[in-house]
């Protein structure tokens, strides 16, 4: 299309003979006919305009535009699902119209002036072009316009700052680093073409370049996305509910890749955290205060040059060493890594650049002389030359050889460009000029970053966190959100802090459901840390409910959860082990998010899309279906105002305080307080606490259960693996399936373990907590009376081992706690009131 898109503009400044045309606004004017070629159909239109509509099936349309034949310069980066072949496409013919008719959707088509409509199979219209202009050429860009419905909601373009709902927003893709970048800084890192509108459709633009997003800035009657080049070629992706449409999505562009269950835990890092020293202390500071910790950070200046992927000298004693005694106990080291190599690194300089393996400058036809932040000018790795792959396969694989876990792909934008870098565009990569490839040149390392390592460490779970990324990001890689935070004044990052949520929901809904904020805000030096503890408590509070917890900080800045006082300290332990609790709740989700591409944190519009409280609320999140998470995000917040949608709603530091739902509360809060509800009708697993993940194998579940109305149930499947294979992909796993009837008499529980196939189950022992008004009568096992025990004061509410079936009244939470031993919990318990 490019090609077209400079004749146009020829053909217009020099009055063309054979189609005259305005420099502005070409459109397909009159489409005078139309061909089939399988899943396709083709109109030929006025200029030589082509417009094409694919049925790739599962209610998904690929509309293009065109003038030489469909020809890409590249096949799409995102992309990766075909028109499955199934597809039933019909075509019918008026005087004026055409309509296509693929079983779930109708596309009706006027044709002229040409116009794209389409509706659900019951005539109700989801999506349509703005009059004339579904494609429209001018002398800088190609733009696609719809109509903009009174009252329509769009939400999406992955983590992008601003208010979830995108309807007065301009917004652009062009990846983007900007240290401590704004809260209204756009672009960001990562480009993500994709939204969804309110009308039960969603859209994604697979364009590389460039491209903006108008939602009813320039007018409240439509909205547009445009380009500079490449192709007109969107899909459109029914849903008709925001779920579906993520799900449509996921399987146009991928799934997320199903995290190790270790990658849920806690992470520690810091710019400076280079050295084997700082490690081990580090990783002791966590042990000996028993604060849960899983993964230890290298940050880039733990290599000796970049990126030759040698530890630093004099750094590290012994790699190794430091990485099975860090094992042992309990921690993960991942590494950062940079997608370049630097000058003053001349023997590795000189081998990328004799094998052709730098991007290079299309002014000089040499490697193109990159600055970097560090380690002085460099070369651009060009990932996109299919040589490379191996080649820093080999190179990253030495340090997981060792002991190394996983990267950290970091400044994948590449680093220190934005908008204003135009000397970048004279970047030539193997695939394309950097207007083509700069939105993309993230994703392709990220994709051989992943693909090697699993090439080399087969049947293990990548574990990669970056960006810099596009659409399709969530095959390779996880991603976290930069650097945040107050780089002038580190205490005064509440605004920045608050940002981060609509940021991580807007991630999440453009498959990123694996997302990470930098805990503290990376920004700003931190020199009085008293003054920083609440905020440093209020942003881990947050963070810990990020599917990904990581605190890191510019530079040398301490931020381990010790350093801001005590009282802080004891916030930031409990904090931290209860995400260790909810684990098997979170790992549940984590399945459902590889499977669905549904996130963990969920913006409330997608649970409630009914509620119009809910279409632009950002300042709190469910955290899967059951709970609903309202961190607190302002210094020096006595309250929480906090909106609870329809149902009942138990506070779940307090389950005996109940609210109805549809209301807005003022939520009282400490400094400790992370204002959780419960959905009454739920059931919640839990784990112990421990140090880190899998510390103890045959750990017992609590289930903590919430209790529907009268002949309504409560459910949950808790979902297990090995936590570390592939294997989980031929369906080796467990679902526990717990359900919880409430009748008048009583309750009844059910507990059933399915879908073993060849996986080693661990019999696990079960504590049921049963929140409830009163004291129950009696609790039977299949039909076996059973005796009460008593809790001693000190006792864990999950002891190590359960011996026999008992139960308990807890007056003070309202709880009544069932004990039973792993060779009992298939058989059915049933709560007398
Ligand atoms: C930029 C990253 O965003 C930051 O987290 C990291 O610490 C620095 N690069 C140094 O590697």
């Amino acid at each position: 299309m490019k090609k077209y898109f400079l004749r146009l503009i020829f053909l217009s400044l020099f009055g063309g003979i054979i189609m005259p045309v305005q420099a502005e606004n070409v459109k397909p004017g009159t489409c005078h006919s139309y061909k089939i070629q399988g899943n396709k159909v083709i109109f030929d239109c006025e200029y030589n305009i082509q417009v094409q509509i694919e049925d790739v099936g599962s209610g998904i349309l690929k509309i293009w535009y065109d003038t030489d034949g469909f020809k890409r310069n590249n096949e799409s980066f995102a992309v990766i699902k075909k028109g499955d072949g199934n597809s039933h496409l019909n075509i019918s013919e008026q005087p004026g119209s055409y309509e296509i008719y693929t079983g779930e959707l109708i596309v009706r088509i006027e044709k002229s002036p040409f116009q794209i409509r389409v509706y659900d199979k019951y005539q109700k219209l989801l999506m349509e072009d703005f009059l004339d202009m579904g494609f429209v050429v001018d002398s800088t860009q190609m733009s696609s316009y719809k109509t903009l419905k009174p009252g329509e909601h769009i939400y999406g373009l992955g983590e992008k700052n601003g208010p979830l709902d995108r309807v007065g927003s301009r917004l652009k893709m062009w990846n983007s680093d900007k240290p401590c970048y704004s809260v209204n800084e756009d672009p960001l890192y990562k480009s993500i073409p994709f939204f969804m509108s309110s009308s039960g459709y969603g859209i994604f633009f697979d364009n590389t370049y460039k491209t903006t997003y108008d939602f009813g800035v320039e007018s409240d009657n439509y909205y547009s996305f445009s380009t500079p080049g490449g192709e007109m070629e969107y899909y459109f992706i029914y849903g008709p509910t925001y779920k579906q449409i993520i799900s449509g999505y996921t399987k146009l562009t991928g799934q997320p890749i199903m995290p190790p269950a270790w990658a849920l835990g806690f992470a520690q890092c810091r710019g400076m955290l280079t050295n084997e020293q700082l490690t081990r202390e580090i990783a002791k500071g966590y042990r000996d205060r028993e604060i849960p910790c899983d993964i230890i950070y290298q940050d880039i200046g733990w290599t000796q040059n970049l990126q030759d992927f040698e530890w630093r000298d004099g750094n590290y004693e012994n790699p190794a060493k430091m990485l099975s005694d860090l094992e042992s106990e309990g921690f993960k080291v991942i590494v950062s890594q940079n997608p370049i190599i630097s000058q003053t690194n001349k023997s590795q300089w000189h081998e990328a650049d004799s094998l052709g393996y730098f991007a290079t400058d299309v002014r000089s036809g040499k490697t193109y002389d990159m600055p970097w932040p560090w380690g002085g000018n460099c070369g651009v790795v060009d990932f996109s030359n299919p040589e490379v792959a191996d080649w820093w396969g080999n190179y990253q694989q030495k340090v997981l050889d060792v002991g190394v876990r996983g990267f950290w792909t970091d400044m994948g934008e590449p680093a220190w460009s934005n908008e204003e870098s135009f000397d970048r565009l004279s970047m030539k990569h193997h695939l394309g000029m950097h207007d083509e490839i700069h939105n993309v040149y993230g994703l392709i390392w990220d994709k051989i970053v992943t693909q090697q390592f699993e090439k080399h460490n087969p049947n293990t779970r990548i574990f990669q966190m970056t960006r810099a990324a596009f659409a399709g990001m969530q095959r390779y890689t996880f991603g976290w959100s930069g650097d945040a935070g107050n780089g002038n004044d580190v205490t005064d990052g509440w605004n920045q802090l608050a940002a981060q949520l609509p940021i991580a929901l807007s991630a999440g809904m453009g498959g990123i459901p694996f997302w990470a904020t930098d805990i503290s805000g990376y920004c700003g030096d931190i020199t009085d840390y008293g003054a920083m503890r609440e905020l440093y408590v209020r942003w881990l509070q947050f963070g810990a409910f990020n599917p990904l917890s990581r605190i890191h900080h510019e530079g040398n800045n301490a931020v381990e959860p010790w350093l801001f006082g005590e009282e802080a300290e004891q916030i930031a332990k409990t904090t931290i082990e209860l995400k260790y609790q909810l684990f098997p709740y979170i790992y549940t989700y984590a399945r459902e998010a590889h499977d669905t591409g549904l996130p963990l944190m969920r913006a409330l519009m997608l649970e409630y899309p009914d509620d119009p409280e809910a279409a632009n609320l950002d300042s709190e999140f469910m955290f899967g279906e059951e709970l609903l998470v309202a961190p607190v995000m302002e210094e020096g917040a006595a309250f929480k105002r906090i909106y609870l949608p329809e149902g009942e709603w138990l506070d779940f530091n307090d389950p005996a305080n109940a609210f109805t739902g549809n209301q807005w509360i003022e939520y009282p809060v400490e400094l400790e307080t992370i204002p959780m509800f419960v959905k009454r009708g739920s059931i919640i697993p839990q784990m112990p606490v421990m140090q880190f993940i899998g510390e103890k194998a045959d750990y017992p579940l609590l289930l903590s259960v919430f209790p529907a109305g009268i002949n309504k149930s409560a459910k949950f499947e808790v979902y297990e693996d090995d936590g570390e294979t592939n294997n989980y992909k031929s369906d080796i796993f467990v679902k526990r399936k717990i359900q919880c009837l409430a009748k008048r008499t009583g309750l009844e529980i059910g507990f059933k373990a399915i879908d073993s196939n060849g996986f080693r189950v661990r019999s696990r022992d079960l504590v049921y907590q049963v929140y409830m008004e009163r004291k129950p009568t009696s609790v039977h096992l299949s039909d076996k009376k059973l005796k009460t025990f008593k809790v001693k004061k000190s006792e864990n509410i999950l002891p190590d081992t359960i011996e026999k079936a008992e139960w308990s009244w807890d007056e003070v939470s309202g709880a009544c706690l069932i004990r039973i031993p792993a060779s009992l919990v298939g058989e059915p318990i049933v709560i007398e009131k």
